[in-house]
């Protein structure tokens, strides 16, 4: 085969194979499923947590999305106890990103790992604020969260005078490119990345459904970027920062947000209501 009808048999292939890739991408959004992941801080001692799991375990039964209630340290073991039998999968808030050793009031991953923990948060805004987290320590915790097969809840968000000096998208893609250095497509597919504004944390003041979906899409693209269409359209995108019962639905309703990380409501009957967001 020769001159022209080579190259139509040529961009036959071609066409074939972008709808295979075109095909593979949307095989992946449909196969994004919701996560709703609460963030207890620094609240519930051990026994308040048996109490608030029971409470909330009829609440939040919904095998539609992936529920998962991060607990302080000292709560995983009781909690998990529990949530036994329940959709409820618990997680961790922090962890360190050395295997063992002279790291005074640290939790490796190994230990959360025989907890039976399977998500952990790492580099949240208050971790970042008052304990001194870096973008690299972020990263060094998130290699190290995937070396021991724990799924990372990887945050990212900018503070209200970044929002206001317009550099929102390029401060949250530098934290993601950082975050994910050495991080290979099939570990970054299988990541959650919570973006919350530092802004509307815990004030009540929740972004716009238009301001959140901007900024997670900008995160999914940069994903694209680092690795590619595939791995973009697989790893979920969380938003969070006054996640609440009647905001939530519109929230989840778009394009890129595959869910919230929700804080002071997580710890309410609310939060049946947000994993119930339909
Ligand atoms: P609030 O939902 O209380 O605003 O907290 C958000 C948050 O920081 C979750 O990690």
């Amino acid at each position: 085969v020769q001159g022209p009808q080579r190259r139509g048999l040529r961009q036959r292939m071609i066409n074939k194979e972008s709808i295979k890739i075109i095909q593979k991408t949307e095989d992946y959004i449909m196969a994004r499923k919701k996560i709703i992941a609460g963030n207890w801080k620094m609240n519930m001692t051990p026994s308040e947590a048996v109490e608030l799991v029971n409470t909330l375990k009829p609440l939040v039964v919904n095998d539609e999305v992936d529920v998962v209630f991060c607990v302080p340290a000292i709560d995983i073991i009781p909690a998990m106890e529990a949530a036994k039998g329940t959709n409820i999968n618990i997680g961790a808030e922090n962890m360190y990103f050395e295997e063992k050793g002279a790291y005074t009031g640290e939790i490796s991953p190994a230990m959360l790992v025989d907890a039976g923990v399977k998500y952990v948060i790492i580099g949240h805004s208050e971790r970042r604020e008052y304990f001194a987290e870096t973008d690299e320590t972020v990263n060094k915790k998130v290699l190290k969260a995937f070396e021991h097969e724990l799924t990372p809840i990887i945050c990212c968000g900018e503070t209200l005078t970044q929002r206001e000096q317009g550099v929102t998208i390029d401060f949250v893609r530098q934290q993601i490119k950082i975050a994910f250095l050495n991080v290979t497509a099939e570990q970054a597919a299988t990541a959650v990345i919570a973006y919350e504004p530092i802004w509307a944390i815990g004030t009540g003041k929740v972004a716009t459904t238009e301001q959140a979906q901007e900024v997670c899409k900008a995160i999914r693209d940069c994903i694209a970027e680092i690795y590619d269409d595939a791995t973009a359209a697989a790893i979920r995108i969380q938003y969070g920062g006054s996640v609440s019962a009647s905001n939530a639905s519109e929230l989840f309703a778009q394009a890129d947000i595959d869910g919230g990380l929700v804080g002071g409501a997580s710890l309410k009957p609310d939060f049946g209501k947000i994993v119930n967001y339909k």
